[in-house]
């Protein structure tokens, strides 16, 4: 397994079919500096071509899912250096896995680590999580989908409210507005996290794909075309005749999640 500094990486449930990332810059508050965000990419794209693994989960510690880009490491960048070296691109790597990648989120996401979360498929909170986007305290604006993402997960006014104030929201509230799925106390998130990409992992990994597929295309794409790619997702699915007859059949599951699709 290749060796991180600012991550560790780690397989779990009890199929060993989960992959799991935790961000490790504890000091730092999980601060995404570049090396580290570079970690996150590569450990995702090798848990994706991994045909053992199912689901991922990016988390962090107790205090702090991640407190943003890293503060220290962007002061001294310029209009210039920022067009140059294309700050932050590497982010969007992420959003191109075909598996499910789940954020666990105990204490601050701010920020970057908002954004972080929001890159993921599904965002679990542990109750003293807290999320913002206080860019607009330090004079400048979210730069990885904050200003994107949040108004089509919570709609305008609340993605405003967000992002204009700067202020932090806790994790019920976060429930409320829809971009957490669900609450849970500080030291059960991770194993009710673990329970999740578990069940989903106990899919067809080729069907699960053609779903996340789908419903991101919901925030892509208009209504009709939408429902278009949709429906030839789900004609494409007939495809797998193998899949839809053991899951009708009540077949085991797992027979069919051996990703050679
Ligand atoms: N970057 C770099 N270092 C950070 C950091 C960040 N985003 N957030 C926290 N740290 C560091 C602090 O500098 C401190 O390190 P030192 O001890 O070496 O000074 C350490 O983490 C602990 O932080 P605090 O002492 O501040 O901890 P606290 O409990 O008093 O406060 C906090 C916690 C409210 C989260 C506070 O740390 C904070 O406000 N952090 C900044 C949050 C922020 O503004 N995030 C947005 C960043 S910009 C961005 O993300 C751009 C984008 O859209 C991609």
């Amino acid at each position: 397994a290749p060796s991180y500094e600012n991550i560790i990486v780690d397989v779990v449930g009890t199929k060993k079919n989960v992959g799991l990332i935790q961000l490790n810059r504890p000091k730092a508050l999980n601060a995404l500096c570049k090396p580290l965000f570079q970690e996150i990419g590569k450990a995702v794209k090798d848990f994706e071509n991994n045909d053992s693994i199912a689901t991922i989960i990016i988390t962090g510690n107790e205090k702090a899912f991640a407190a943003g880009a890293d503060i220290k490491e962007m002061q001294n960048n310029t209009y210039s250096t920022n067009q140059k070296q294309g700050f932050l691109q590497e982010w969007e790597d992420i959003s191109n896995c075909g598996k499910p990648i789940i954020a666990a989120v105990n204490g601050f996401a701010l920020g970057g680590g908002c954004e972080l979360a929001m890159l993921c498929d599904i965002i679990y909170a542990g109750e003293k999580a807290k999320f913002g986007q206080p860019e607009i305290n330090i004079g400048t604006i979210p730069g990885a989908g904050g200003t994107q993402r949040l108004p089509r997960y919570v709609g305008k006014s609340k993605a405003m409210e967000i992002v204009l104030t700067g202020n932090f929201i806790d994790a019920h509230e976060a429930e409320k507005m829809g971009l957490v799925s669900r609450v849970f106390p500080v030291d059960k998130l991770l194993e009710e996290t673990i329970k999740l990409a578990e069940r989903i992992g106990t899919h067809s990994p080729l069907i699960v794909k053609m779903a996340k597929q789908a419903v991101n295309q919901a925030y892509e794409t208009t209504l009709r075309s939408g429902l278009q790619y949709e429906k030839s997702l789900f004609y494409g699915t007939f495809a797998t005749v193998s899949t839809i007859y053991g899951e009708f059949h009540g077949e085991d599951r797992a027979n069919y999640s051996n990703g050679i699709f």
